[in-house]
């Protein structure tokens, strides 16, 4: 050991036997804010200690949140504009040579309920079939949830754990039909949200399709299956989403055949399953794919020498799309050409040799189209 380590050693020693672990308090060491609200923390270190740092740590949680500021000398907290994930613990930890102590402030954060409801609806269910409707609620300080029948001054029997509570019938009967609301009340509000149920007859039609999406190709033939139950049985009919089906289309038995589809066919196909006690719909939805067409933009275009050439190729058709260009009745483009993975074509000085008609060949898993375009340079 050389003298000035065993002088650092010395130094240390004293410095740990003169000088104490910082005292720490925090103020406020509980708080409870709105939603939006703005809040400081302080962390407050007995004066005479000279402790090296201040740090904040929020408790089960990495790093602290970006609406979360802290003055530059560790001493104050401040969270802007408070969200619920804002809400926990928040330690601040003080450390001069001697040692390190921390002290704690609980946030809590008060926001009125929010209300999710599985399936959402409006439901349209049959007699006798069993349904569940879950209402979720968030909320500080924690909602009270309950379910109501619009028109009804009942309360309803519900299944509810902490955050959830479950309408539920078991068997549904027509009478059951209606508008149902959930409702959850806290401090901070109160929020409501509404579901209608519709029971239906035994002999209401109910229409479902095979396929709910469609991906064709270009030219080729797409059937589409609707399935209607009901009693009568239902007559089935098939339409298109604000257009009329395609010319080239038959249907028979409740199957809409389309031949030779082309990209303006695409659109949602809807199957209507009628009788006497109502009617249902069920929906298709076609996507036709085609080989790209292809166009340059622009088509033609007249520099003088020195003057950049940018010239775009576009295509319409099925992803991912690759382009290549080319130049008429040459081998290969003009050493300085660029071209880019999105269609462009770059000379950033043209010559006069520049000159010519370029080709752009756009490709997809589908096919194939070329567009021209022509590039005149004069001096
Ligand atoms: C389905 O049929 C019903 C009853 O005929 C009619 O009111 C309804 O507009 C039809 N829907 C479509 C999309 O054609």
């Amino acid at each position: 050991m050389d003298a000035s380590t065993a002088a650092a050693i010395l130094i240390s020693l004293v410095l740990s036997v003169g000088a104490q672990a910082p005292v720490v308090s925090i103020e406020p060491r509980v708080v409870s804010v709105r939603q939006g609200e703005s809040v400081s923390i302080r962390c407050i270190v007995d004066g005479s200690q000279h402790p090296i740092t201040r740090e904040w740590k929020k408790s089960n949680s990495p790093r602290l949140a970006d609406n979360v500021k802290v003055s530059r000398d560790g001493s104050v907290l401040t969270i802007a504009d408070a969200q619920p994930d804002n809400q926990g613990q928040y330690r601040c930890v003080a450390a001069n040579p001697a040692g390190r102590t921390s002290g704690t402030a609980v946030l809590n954060v008060r926001y009125p309920p929010t209300v999710t409801l599985t399936p959402a609806g409006p439901l349209r269910v049959r007699v006798g079939e069993p349904v569940s409707i879950e209402c979720r609620v968030t909320g500080r300080p924690r909602p009270s949830l309950k379910w109501k029948r619009l028109g009804s001054p009942l309360d309803l029997v519900t299944k509810a754990t902490e955050d959830v509570n479950t309408l539920e019938w078991a068997l549904l009967r027509p009478e059951d039909s209606g508008v149902y609301a959930c409702q959850a009340q806290n401090n901070e509000g109160m929020t409501e949200v509404k579901v209608e149920v519709t029971v239906q007859n035994q002999g209401t039609p109910v229409a479902s399709v095979a396929v709910e999406l469609i991906t064709a190709v270009q030219g080729h033939t797409v059937t589409m299956e609707c399935h209607a139950t009901g009693n009568p049985t239902p007559v089935v009919t098939w339409s298109k989403l604000r257009a009329p089906l395609p010319w080239r289309h038959t249907v028979s038995g409740g199957v809409l055949t389309l031949t030779e589809v082309g990209r303006q066919d695409s659109g949602q196909y809807i199957c209507n399953a009628t009788n006497v006690h109502g009617y249902s719909q069920a929906y298709t939805q076609m996507e036709v794919e085609a080989p790209p067409y292809t166009t340059i933009l622009p088509e033609q275009v007249r520099l003088r020498a020195g003057d950049a050439l940018r010239l775009q190729c576009l295509a319409h058709g099925a992803a991912p799309l690759s382009f290549q260009w080319s130049r008429a009745g040459r081998a290969g483009l003009a050493p300085g050409a660029e071209t880019t993975g999105d269609g462009q074509l770059l000379i950033a000085r043209v010559k006069l040799s520049d000159s010519g008609t370029y080709k752009c060949v756009a490709t997809n898993h589908l096919g194939a189209s070329e567009a021209l375009g022509k590039v005149v340079v004069k001096n």
